[in-house]
């Protein structure tokens, strides 16, 4: 962990979040990192919350060897019938996300947000959600993000969606490929071999794509079924691209699911792909289109943007949804606006209105390749003014969502959109391969 990150973890709630709890007769307090028990009871809580079963004795202990970097806050109600389990639960922690360019900056990653169904819509989430993230911006984290279950709770805190996600079903009989044919080969390997190619895969391919985030730890052993606590770990199936020098450029993991009434006519779901070349990609995912006895295959948190979407005959034969996915809250803009890359010399001034006061202000942004942003009073004559929220800030940020369409959509306002669009269009379009 950076240090930033071990600060975070360790440091004490906000006073405000843990007097205005007091006042309302509850208690907030960190769940200690060598808490057993609490940890137990604090994960009974997040379980309810997401409306899961009692923890089995496996996940306990798997969650309280691999969730030890997590920040964990509980509101407690004393009055209650079972006072040590938490009224609310909310988990932050240190990483990094990457910015269009390439560069990555510390960011405040939230999760394991819930309020008992006994204590929902008395201003819980909001007081621990406003404490937690003056908490994360006096330590001086310049951002936050979160993935959600329900889209409409968090826009109101300043969190937008940047990254949108697609899930794809293909219906592969209907479709041949007309991608390149990689000249590696595949081969099957363990689940701990996929793991660990994966996880030295994702550390270099996170920083290819801005909204990627580095991964939480144990998330590799959950995704390749290398812990005990992960639900049918012997369905999955994995599959390694080597290049003809050798190297292991990309790996996949699927599991299928037959069809009772056609046996040629399974399902195979992909839980991931991570491609360090474009030919690990292609190789792999016309492997995984061309699987025998499989009629169909689905994948989800996807790009808008896939090059799969160009390696197949019959664009029909892919439906594909979309879906908000990695929401992002701008916390200091200067640190935020100057760690990314933009591709056009140009200056624009932006007047940011932050509903908790944590973001607002006018700032000039040099856009170009030493970017740099001043704190103003107000925007300079002459130079054009762009009126937005921090969520919408936080919406444009990795270039995903044009401020052209938040123009049209009456959530920005500016003379040029179109000018504004330019300075924070990014080549790459964001995506984020996972939930946390
Ligand atoms: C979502 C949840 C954490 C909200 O907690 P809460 O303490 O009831 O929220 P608050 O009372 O602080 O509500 C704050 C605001 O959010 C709104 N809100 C709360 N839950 C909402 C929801 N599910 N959808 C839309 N708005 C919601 C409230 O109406 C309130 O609006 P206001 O500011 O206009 O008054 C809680 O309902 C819950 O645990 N749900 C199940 C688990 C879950 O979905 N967690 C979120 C994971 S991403």
């Amino acid at each position: 962990m950076s240090s930033l990150a071990d600060q975070f973890h360790s440091a004490a709630l906000d006073e405000h979040l843990a007097s205005t709890f007091e006042a309302r007769g509850l208690r907030a307090a960190r769940v200690g990192d060598d808490d057993r028990e609490g940890t137990r009871r604090w994960q009974d809580a997040v379980a309810r919350g997401f409306l899961d079963g009692e923890p089995t004795e496996v996940q306990y202990t798997e969650s309280f060897a691999h969730n030890g970097y997590r920040r964990k806050v509980g509101v407690y109600d004393d009055g209650g019938v079972q006072a040590d389990v938490p009224v609310a639960t909310f988990a932050s922690w240190g990483t990094e996300l990457t910015l269009p360019g390439g560069s990555a900056i510390p960011m405040c990653a939230v999760s394991a947000v819930t309020v008992a169904p006994t204590h929902r819509r008395r201003g819980i989430l909001s007081t621990l959600m406003r404490g937690e993230l003056r908490t994360a911006v006096s330590l001086g984290f310049p951002i936050a993000g979160l993935t959600v279950s329900e889209s409409g709770i968090y826009g109101r805190f300043g969190f937008a969606p940047a990254v949108t996600a697609t899930s794809w079903e293909i219906s592969t009989r209907r479709t041949g490929w007309i991608g390149p044919v990689a000249p590696g080969r595949i081969d099957y390997v363990t689940r701990e071999q996929g793991r660990d190619a994966a996880t030295a895969l994702y550390k270099r391919v996170r920083l290819d794509t801005p909204g990627e985030i580095s991964m939480p730890g144990g998330h590799w052993e959950r995704t390749f079924g290398t812990r005990p606590d992960v639900d049918k770990a012997d369905k999955l199936r994995v599959v390694q691209y080597r290049s003809p020098s050798g190297e292991v450029e990309g790996v996949a993991i699927y599991s299928i699911s037959e069809d009772d009434e056609d046996w040629a006519a399974s399902t195979a779901t992909v839980s991931r792909v991570v491609a360090g070349t474009d030919a690990a990609y292609a190789g792999l995912w016309r492997f995984l289109l061309s699987l025998d006895l499989v009629g169909t295959v689905r994948a989800s948190e996807l790009s808008v943007d896939e090059p799969l979407w160009w390696m197949i005959d019959n664009k029909r034969a892919a439906r594909i949804t979309s879906r908000d996915h990695h929401y992002l809250r701008v916390l200091d803009v200067p640190a935020t606006l100057a760690a990314r890359n933009y591709d056009i010399e140009d200056v624009i001034a932006l007047e940011v209105t932050d509903a908790l006061g944590i973001a607002d202000g006018t700032f000039v942004l040099s856009a170009g390749e030493t970017p740099g942003v001043d704190v103003v009073d107000e925007a300079p004559l002459g130079v054009l003014l762009v009126r937005l929220g921090v969520a919408e800030l936080s919406a444009i940020l990795l270039g995903g969502i044009s401020p052209v369409t938040l123009a049209r959509a009456g959530r920005i306002e500016t003379d040029d959109p179109h000018r504004v669009a330019r300075v924070f269009a990014a080549t790459t379009t964001p995506r984020l391969s996972f939930w946390y």
